[in-house]
């Protein structure tokens, strides 16, 4: 049996992206209720007022808008022609090379094709057949060689095994999982990227451009041996060589250049997901009782985690004209801030928000997103959670929140989740 992997390199980075956009300690719950009541479209930063640097800052010379009630969001999303995301090539994008290949930053028909590439390789028809291997590599090489020690911190292997995960879709070869994660600290180092202090972020882009090239010329590598082996393999990379739309197909280019974005959207956003998922969990332990002997539960308590404590608390769009939202007129060129920390606990659509409630009738919230941009790997995302959810309370006997260790917490302006959840068992 393989043993845990650690990499100091990918906990720093890790630790350094939380601490990037942590922001200040305060109750952005109580904030976003305020401002449904009183002013549901503001006109400002609500990012910069909270000391969390996003790609709305106003360096780019924008007028910024926040809005914070569900509808309104989902309007707005939904309406891609409207409110553009091609912005993001200018900001996060710069990060990666600059070469605006990113889907997240993609609009129209451009954006329509790159999706209609793409997702059939994403649908739960195809991620399914992954299902008994992710399981297998979560339970036998994370969780089972930490059971003798009847004590751990979760986070020691949650920052693990969605990249190992991602590692295995994309079709690397098992024994170099080690060079991945230095990858992968890469990928987190590009995300890390902007900053509040221009000069701090000038010196973040030399750094993350050449991460970025780094990864990519490894991806890039495996992309041609793909190809030139006739790309027959079920892994990722020979699916996406065989993926066409519309007559089209996908060049070496693009494959790794969405292959590398994969490890930064696939990787850090999984592990806090997780790290709320179990901390909200573990600090009601009839929940445990019920969960445990009723594994039908473990879905439903992602999906009510997942609009709980969203990882990403705001998600950012251009608009492309004059626009009224909410009564506020909003010109054409301001960035709009989506506030889905705000939206998914909207009160005049989910009753008692405020309570986290695994039993309440399912609504989509907007944590993976929604309308065209929706997050392409939920379902990687939702099987590798209720994988990890299962193993835990399966390899871990009676498991509990570690008494003589501090409590988790879940944190953080823009990104939150826990930074570490001590547990024990019998
Ligand atoms: C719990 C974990 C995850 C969360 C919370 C999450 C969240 C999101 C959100 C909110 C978006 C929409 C961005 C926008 O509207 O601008 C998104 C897009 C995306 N996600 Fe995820 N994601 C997760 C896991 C994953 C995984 C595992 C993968 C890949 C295997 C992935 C790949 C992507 C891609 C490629 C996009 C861009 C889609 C587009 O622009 O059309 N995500 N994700």
């Amino acid at each position: 049996m393989a043993s845990l992997h650690r990499s100091e390199k990918l906990e720093a980075a890790f630790a350094a992206l939380s601490r990037n956009y942590r922001g200040l300690d305060v109750d952005i719950y109580a904030l976003c209720q305020q401002r449904r009541k009183t002013a549901p479209v503001m006109e400002g930063d609500f990012m910069a007022s909270l000391s969390v640097p996003t790609h709305a800052g106003q360096r780019h010379g924008n007028p910024t808008y926040a809005v914070f009630k569900y509808n309104d969001i989902k309007a707005i999303l939904q309406d891609a022609a409207t409110f553009t995301s091609g912005f993001i090539a200018k900001g996060l994008g710069t990060f990666f090379g600059g070469d605006g290949l990113i889907i997240i930053a993609m609009d129209g028909d451009q954006h329509r094709k790159a999706r209609g590439l793409l997702q059939p390789v994403f649908t739960p028809q195809s991620v399914n057949p992954w299902r008994a291997e992710i399981e297998r590599s979560i339970r036998e090489e994370f969780i089972a060689p930490l059971v003798p020690n009847k004590h751990a911190d979760l986070m020691d292997f949650a920052l693990y095994f969605p990249i190992r995960v991602i590692y295995a879709l994309i079709g690397f070869p098992q024994e170099s999982i080690g060079d991945f994660y230095e990858y992968a600290a890469m990928g987190l180092t590009i995300l890390a990227g902007p900053k509040n202090d221009p000069a701090e972020e000038e010196a973040a882009r030399m750094s993350a451009v050449a991460a970025s090239q780094g990864l990519y010329d490894a991806v890039i590598q495996l992309v041609a041996q793909r190809r030139a082996e006739g790309a027959t393999g079920e892994d990722l990379i020979s699916r996406l060589i065989r993926a066409a739309f519309e007559d089209r197909r996908l060049d070496d280019k693009e494959i790794a250049t969405f292959v590398r974005s994969l490890v930064a959207a696939g990787g850090e956003t999984t592990t806090r997901t997780f790290s709320s998922v179990m901390t909200l969990l573990l600090q009601r332990p009839e929940l445990v009782e019920r969960v445990r002997a009723d594994r039908n539960l473990v879905p439903k308590l992602i999906d009510e985690a997942i609009r709980y404590e969203p990882t990403s608390t705001v998600k950012v769009r251009q608009a492309a004209r004059d626009v009224e939202v909410g009564g506020v007129m909003i010109p054409k060129g301001a960035l709009v801030q989506c506030v889905i920390a705000s939206a998914n606990r909207d009160e005049d659509i989910f009753e008692n928000a405020d309570v986290f409630d695994i039993d309440r009738k399912l609504k989509p919230s907007f944590t993976f997103g929604y309308g065209p941009h929706t997050c392409i790997g939920q379902f990687v995302a939702k099987l590798e959670l209720v994988a990890a959810v299962n193993a835990v309370l399966d390899l871990f006997p009676n498991v509990r929140l570690d008494p003589d260790r501090p409590a988790p917490e879940i944190q953080g302006g823009q990104l939150r989740g826990a930074s570490s959840i001590p547990v024990i068992w019998d």
